[in-house]
């Protein structure tokens, strides 16, 4: 039953992700300043695209355009270059092809912080090791570890809300906790790099 409902909802993810990852890489000229053409950035504050689930991507960049998802940068770029349905679908193919380079990165951690990180409950949505399966979840390995900082910040203090992160977002723990969580999933092997 279990595996029936998953291939289930890879077979809807297949069917809803209809984007043509080749006219991507065109559209994904506006991207390079900050998350580089093949999305695995280097510069810690924004987040690496590169192998992201390609429902994730669509869903967050639907976000910014719509406003649910509230930042000033992102909505600006989302008007210009993705306001459209279909731009927004090639791109989210082109990133979610690429490959995380962060497997040969220099870490971005010390493993004290690795193993201080008091991890709850996260692996129910996001495994273990933070390459989660299923395509809402987005993967946390190799993922720049001060944006996701930033983003549990965003979760707690309620500038960032989504009904299954709000409520996580109170496990989280206080300022420390949240930093060696980040330098866990930040170390750990992105799935894209085997
Ligand atoms: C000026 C820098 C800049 C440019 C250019 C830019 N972005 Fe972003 N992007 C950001 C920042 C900053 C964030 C994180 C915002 C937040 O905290 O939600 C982000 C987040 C994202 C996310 C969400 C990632 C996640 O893990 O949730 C997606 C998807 C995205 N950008 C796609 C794009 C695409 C596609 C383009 C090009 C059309 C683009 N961005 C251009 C700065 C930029
Ligand atoms: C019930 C499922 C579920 C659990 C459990 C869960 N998450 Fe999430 N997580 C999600 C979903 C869904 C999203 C995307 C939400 C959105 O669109 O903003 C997400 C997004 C995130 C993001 C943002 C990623 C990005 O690219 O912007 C971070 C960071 C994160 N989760 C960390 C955690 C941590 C840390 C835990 C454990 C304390 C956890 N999550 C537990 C479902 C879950």
């Amino acid at each position: 039953m279990k595996n029936f409902v998953i291939i289930s909802l890879l077979l809807i993810n297949t069917v809803y992700a209809a984007g043509d990852a080749i006219a991507g890489k065109d559209k994904a000229i506006h991207c390079i300043s900050c998350h580089s053409i093949d999305g695995d950035t280097k510069i810690p504050i924004y987040p690496k695209l590169a192998g992201q689930h390609e429902m994730y991507l669509i869903k967050a960049m639907k976000a910014y355009r719509d406003k649910t998802r509230d930042i000033p940068t992102m909505y600006t770029i989302a008007k210009k270059y993705f306001n459209d349905d279909n731009d927004i679908e090639d791109l989210a193919a082109h990133f979610a092809a690429q490959n995380s380079g962060s497997c040969i990165d220099t870490p971005q951690t010390t493993q004290k912080k690795v193993d201080e990180a008091k991890i709850i409950a996260c692996e129910i949505c996001h495994q273990p090791d933070g390459n989660s399966v299923l395509p809402f979840f987005p993967k946390l390995a190799g993922q720049n570890k001060e944006y996701l900082i930033r983003a549990m910040q965003a979760y707690k203090n309620g500038e960032r809300q989504e009904s299954q992160m709000s409520q996580m977002a109170l496990l989280f723990g206080d300022d420390t906790n949240i930093e060696n969580i980040a330098a866990y999933f930040a170390a750990q092997k992105p799935d894209t790099c085997e």
